[in-house]
């Protein structure tokens, strides 16, 4: 998409929101996309926002909604698409540049994922450290300039992940950190490659996050993510992965997220005032 379609699309997203400056972005993962609804403001289809992708996984509340959420300006993304959707690792990127545009610094991303680590069961949070990209693809293939080259050393902002530490425990939510490692999908993983993942260092496994983050790195934004973990990684327990065992057990992390972000951005808007 060209620099002048982009603007357009913040463009038009403003005209409908109001020209204040957001200051942060969230993308909702799996099962998560009611916590957009929480927010006091104007709700946008994703329909209706050219560029912006068909977010069709179903779980995913495709809007986006910009208002306040504890005296912050948020844009919320309900839902997103993703790399196996139609095979391209930049799918988000007209999203995320919108939100660029609107004046978002951070993003906080969510996603489902299935755990390695016994100590962070399902229902329970995991705050990512790093990440493996074991899809081996990358959104800024073709990407002209050496821009490209993005740092990727603390990707996942220290302050941000501290800050979130901090509002976690405020809100008695445990919240250990770990390493995240993206999968294609939309297959699930089978159990060797689990076991492959768990010996190159990573702690829980999904289908989304690290393409986004590459891409709010390469447009200069900061970033942070949680995990809602649904499920034991395959071949770890006798549960039957699916679409629709992770919808169904994505709504028992849900409750304590939205408490971490809750008191995340109020910390935030109160350092404002
Ligand atoms: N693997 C990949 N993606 C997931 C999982 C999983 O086990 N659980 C939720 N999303």
């Amino acid at each position: 998409m060209s620099r002048n379609a982009e603007m357009g699309l913040a463009e038009s997203i403003r005209a409908r929101v109001g020209d204040a400056p957001v200051r942060i972005g969230l993308i909702l993962g799996s099962g998560l996309g009611h916590l957009a609804e929480a927010v006091d403001g104007v709700a946008i289809d994703y329909a209706d926002l050219p560029g912006f992708p068909h977010a069709g996984v179903s779980g995913h509340n495709p809007k986006l909604v910009v208002g306040d959420l504890e005296g912050v300006r948020v844009a919320v993304l309900g839902g997103r698409a993703h790399y196996y959707e139609k095979g391209d690792a930049g799918v988000m990127r007209a999203p995320l540049e919108a939100l660029r545009d609107l004046g978002a610094k951070e993003l906080i991303l969510t996603n489902a994922a299935g755990s390695f680590r016994p100590d962070i069961p399902p229902g329970e949070l995991m705050l990512i450290r790093d990440h493996i990209n074991f899809s081996g693809r990358n959104p800024l293939i073709g990407e002209p300039t050496d821009a490209r080259f993005v740092n990727m050393v603390d990707a996942y902002d220290p302050a941000m992940r501290a800050a979130l530490g901090a509002a976690a425990a405020a809100a008695g939510v445990p919240l250990l950190d770990g390493v995240y490692a993206w999968y294609s999908g939309p297959s699930f993983e089978t159990p060797a490659e689990i076991r492959a993942l768990h010996l190159l260092g990573s702690d829980a496994v999904g289908m989304s996050t690290v393409p986004e983050v590459i891409l709010a790195r390469f447009l200069g934004m900061r970033c942070a993510a949680i995990s809602t973990i649904t499920n034991m990684a395959a071949g770890m327990s006798a549960e039957v992965l699916s679409h629709e065992h992770t919808k169904a057990m994505a709504p028992l992390g849900a409750a304590k997220l939205e408490r971490v972000l809750r008191g995340y951005l109020r910390a935030l808007g109160s350092a404002a005032t």
